[in-house]
């Protein structure tokens, strides 16, 4: 959104996708998962009034828009890039397969996955974890306003701690609402670490990716914190 209060804002799709060509410069095989709450909130929306899962069909279809935004600015940066649709919308999209998108990024494309899980009641969070689980991903990094996990939401509590490091426990128990239960979940079953980083610090994706330690990691063995801010 950007600056604005709805739908896709130019020049924040064209920093993401500079993040991204930057990142893919190193070399790395990335697949994106992307959201829609710029143009549609399937939870609020069923808040007000409209059927849970028709409020969740419609989140999943704003991702789509955004994931076609987002494939329109990666390839003015000659990133060639595949979206696939959790949904079918052949005219639009390639169907999910999971086989087509692993070989898409063998041969450098990035991949941009859409539409979920193309399930109700499951978030883009959980979608990001199982598609990086079936392409068999190193990590997960979860883009977010913020630069980490905190102990409450620093927007709004000036006493908010920043965490550099956690379980996957830790987030369970403790009630972090940074993913949802089901993705952490998955990650902690399946052991795939995840950082949380803030996307509008310019160069985070790569320096993640050099090793450099930005925002929080999520991890399963012992994931002592290593180090809290005040902020
Ligand atoms: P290779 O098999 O490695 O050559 O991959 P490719 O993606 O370059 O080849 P393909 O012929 O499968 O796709 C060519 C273009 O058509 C790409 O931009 C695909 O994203 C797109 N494409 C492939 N299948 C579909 C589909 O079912 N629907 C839509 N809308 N586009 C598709």
């Amino acid at each position: 959104m950007g600056d604005q209060s709805y739908g896709v804002d130019p020049a924040t799709v064209d920093y993401i996708a500079q993040e991204i060509k930057d990142a893919v410069s190193l070399g790395v095989e990335l697949a994106i998962v992307i959201g829609g709450g710029n143009i549609f909130r399937g939870v609020e929306a069923s808040v007000k009034g409209i059927e849970r899962t028709s409020a969740d069909y419609m989140g999943m279809l704003a991702t789509v828009i955004n994931a076609l935004a987002l494939q329109n600015y990666l390839e003015k940066y000659n990133i060639p890039t595949r979206v696939q649709s959790a949904i079918e919308m052949k005219e639009l999209a390639e169907p999910y397969i999971r086989r087509k998108a692993v070989r898409h990024l063998e041969k450098g494309r990035t991949v941009i996955f859409a539409a979920g899980t193309g399930n109700p009641y499951f978030t883009t969070d959980t979608a990001a974890s199982l598609r990086a689980m079936e392409i068999g991903a190193e990590v997960i990094l979860k883009a977010t306003k913020v630069d980490g996990i905190y102990s409450s939401d620093p927007m709004k509590d000036p006493r908010a701690k920043k965490y550099s490091t956690l379980t996957y426990i830790d987030i369970l128990k403790k009630g972090l609402t940074v993913m949802d239960s089901t993705s952490i979940s998955l990650c902690m079953d399946n052991k795939l670490p995840i950082v949380v980083f803030n996307l509008k610090g310019q160069g985070n994706i790569r320096k993640i990716l050099k090793g450099k330690k930005v925002g929080t990691l999520v991890r399963g063995n012992n994931g002592a914190r290593v180090k809290e801010k005040h902020q």
